[in-house]
């Protein structure tokens, strides 16, 4: 494409004044691309703050539907529901039982706000005495017993009210299995929301004080991605696709855009990204301390996100955007 140089064209014409800009301005977001992340644990009145997520709490049943009706009134009309049990096991089979935690969250903020999209995470590591997402055989996580239990998990909580399924677990042919189990348990109607191109990643350290989840020995490294890999997070989301995925996400966030970006380019089907708890605990340890502008760097993020391509945005801000797109704050 040719274009003019200067000084007939001067790119600044287009920057002088603010009512301009937002003529010109390519990207947009709404309340209705974002989804709270939210994690759920037994007892009543129970409001728990995360240290290292300042403003994000465990919550109680109770307590979770006060937070899903207070979100519901922002405009924010989906959350994702992790849950903290009080027991666990160790091929995490309580997550399957009808009255696990997040089961009864689901029964819960279904009946006071039926509008609301209830995404259930599926993976076994907050369920599991040794933290890791499957069943261990000889010192690792075992591919194919595991996905029996997430499959169980799955149907479980699309009994309870899920109405998306989003397993995390990074088990190869989970997308397969579940559907399958969704399909012979009559739930053809639940989408599948994918975490395909889901990464090894440091960015989850605070998530797992919030969800007890993190593994008793060893790491993640022998399932989740080596964050080296760009064109195998491309294979991750077209076996998703195939096995039945209808939304893929790719995780964590801020610093993989260049896979958001990819993946929207290659694939048409809609793509998430999970701004995760690391990303959230930085920009608050920074704000905290007076050394950036926080709603600045939020929204900056959100459009950033958006202008990579994603069209859901999971966010521990999504409140804090509500409100700034809402005008109150
Ligand atoms: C469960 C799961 C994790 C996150 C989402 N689902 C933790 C992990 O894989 O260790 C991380 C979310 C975050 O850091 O905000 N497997």
């Amino acid at each position: 494409m040719i274009q003019p140089q200067f000084p007939i064209t001067r790119l600044r014409r287009m920057r002088y004044n603010s009512t301009f800009r937002e003529l010109v301005s390519e990207t947009t977001i709404s309340t209705n691309d974002l989804v709270m992340p939210l994690f759920v644990t037994f007892g009543g009145k129970v409001k728990h703050e995360i240290i290292s997520m300042p403003g994000q709490y465990r919550l109680s049943v109770d307590e979770l539907v006060l937070k899903c009706k207070a979100l519901w009134q922002k405009k924010i009309k989906a959350v994702l529901l992790f849950g903290i049990p009080e027991e666990k096991d160790e091929h995490g089979h309580v997550a399957a039982s009808e009255h696990g935690i997040v089961q009864e969250a689901l029964r819960a903020v279904k009946a006071e706000i039926p509008g609301m999209v209830l995404i259930a995470d599926v993976c076994n590591c907050e369920y599991t005495t040794h933290g890791h997402c499957g069943t261990i055989v000889n010192g690792d996580v075992d591919n194919d017993s595991t996905l029996a239990t997430l499959a169980a998990q799955a149907v479980s909580l699309a009994k309870a009210g899920a109405d998306v399924i989003a397993p995390s677990d990074m088990m190869d042919g989970r997308v397969k299995i579940i559907r399958q189990a969704l399909d012979n348990n009559g739930f053809y109607k639940i989408p599948i929301l994918a975490y395909s191109a889901k990464f090894a990643s440091a960015f989850y350290g605070p998530f797992r004080e919030a969800a007890d989840s993190a593994p008793a020995f060893g790491d993640r490294r022998s399932y989740q991605m080596d964050f080296r890999n760009g064109n195998e997070a491309m294979r991750e989301i077209e076996h998703d696709i195939a096995e039945g995925a209808d939304m893929i996400m790719v995780k964590p966030g801020l610093a993989y855009l260049d896979l958001v970006a990819r993946a929207k380019t290659i694939f048409n089907i809609p793509v998430a990204v999970y701004n995760v708890s690391g990303e959230y605990a930085m920009v608050k340890a920074a704000a905290q301390n007076g050394w950036i502008d926080e709603k600045r760097i939020v929204m900056e993020s959100m459009f950033a996100f958006k202008r990579a391509g994603a069209d859901l945005i999971l966010t521990y801000w999504a409140e804090l955007v509500a409100d700034i797109l809402n005008g109150e704050k």
